[in-house]
């Protein structure tokens, strides 16, 4: 087997390959004058399973990936297996409005055209993954990761931000063998969230914060004032993709004692690596 890092997912496809024991390549990804893309894989030949690790998002990193499935198969790989850590149009997963396209399921279609199997971490709605009848395709999940980072640090709740996002509280409290409950969140526009005052025992607690995206950061910002509230000794969060769009992370770090990511998206804070789940899933 071995591992293709795209560009927008070197460090997560380099630990990829050592989990799996497997060879490290990394992809020659160039723009030419017009902006157009240019990728190469710098081998004689694939003949073996090659794994393509490389985030569908932003727009012109899903171009990249689709040039990298075609060269693994242009150079005979087996099996192309993508790893998609970060699924960009996941959140446009119905025609909420007339005319509107159903953008997770065209990102579905293209990325089945040349892949035997996929890799997802932590989708956005579960239901997507019907759409894939051409390959196979396995969601996994960062909850495990984030439990270990956080084990010895005294953590005593683990906090979903809303209901939807409870499960999760739960794989990660089980892990760290604390409690877990959620908020009830109202999204008022795009960056502003209102939590609706709940009874939770936050009173002196070290309590963790877990969500799937952080984007904006006003879940986060949200939920964490509503801990302050209610009494909690400190406040961190940590999400499966770290988005921090617009100066998030800095407006978050005035509100939290601590901030962490997976390494889907790499940032600052992307200190959690899902390489032990992805290598499961494959
Ligand atoms: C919502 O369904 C997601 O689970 C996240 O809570 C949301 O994407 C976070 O967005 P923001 O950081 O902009 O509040």
């Amino acid at each position: 087997m071995l591992v293709v890092g795209g560009s927008a997912s070197t460090k997560l496809a380099m630990d990829l390959a050592t989990e799996l024991n497997a060879e490290y390549i990394p992809a020659t990804v160039k723009r030419f004058p017009d902006g157009e893309c240019y990728v190469r894989i710098e081998k004689e030949s694939l003949d073996d399973d090659v794994v393509i690790v490389q985030n569908s998002y932003p727009d012109e990193k899903m171009i990249e990936l689709f040039l990298l499935q075609d060269a693994a198969i242009g150079l005979g790989a087996k099996k192309v297996v993508n790893v998609i850590p970060y699924y960009g149009y996941a959140r446009q997963d119905e025609r909420f409005n007339k005319g509107e396209p159903l953008s997770a399921k065209v990102m579905v279609d293209h990325i089945q055209m040349n892949a035997d199997k996929v890799i997802l971490v932590d989708i956005h709605n579960h239901a997507m993954l019907d759409w894939f009848d051409e390959a196979e395709v396995v969601d996994t999940h960062a909850a495990p990761a984030i439990g270990r980072f956080y084990k010895d640090q005294g953590i005593d709740l683990v906090l979903a931000p809303d209901e939807g996002a409870l499960k999760r509280a739960g794989w990660v409290a089980e892990v760290l063998n604390c409690e877990w409950d959620y908020l009830v969140k109202t999204r008022l526009s795009g960056t502003n969230v209102h939590m609706t005052p709940k009874n939770i025992d936050a009173k002196n607690k070290k309590v963790l914060i877990v969500d799937d995206i952080i984007s904006t950061g006003g879940t986060i910002v949200a939920a964490t004032e509503e801990l302050r509230r209610l009494g909690a000794r400190s406040v961190s969060a940590a999400c499966t993709h770290g988005l921090f769009v617009g100066g998030a992370l800095d407006r978050l770090k005035k509100y939290c004692d601590k901030i962490t990511a997976a390494n889907t998206l790499e940032c600052e804070v992307s200190v959690i690596s899902v390489a032990p789940e992805v290598a499961k899933a494959i």
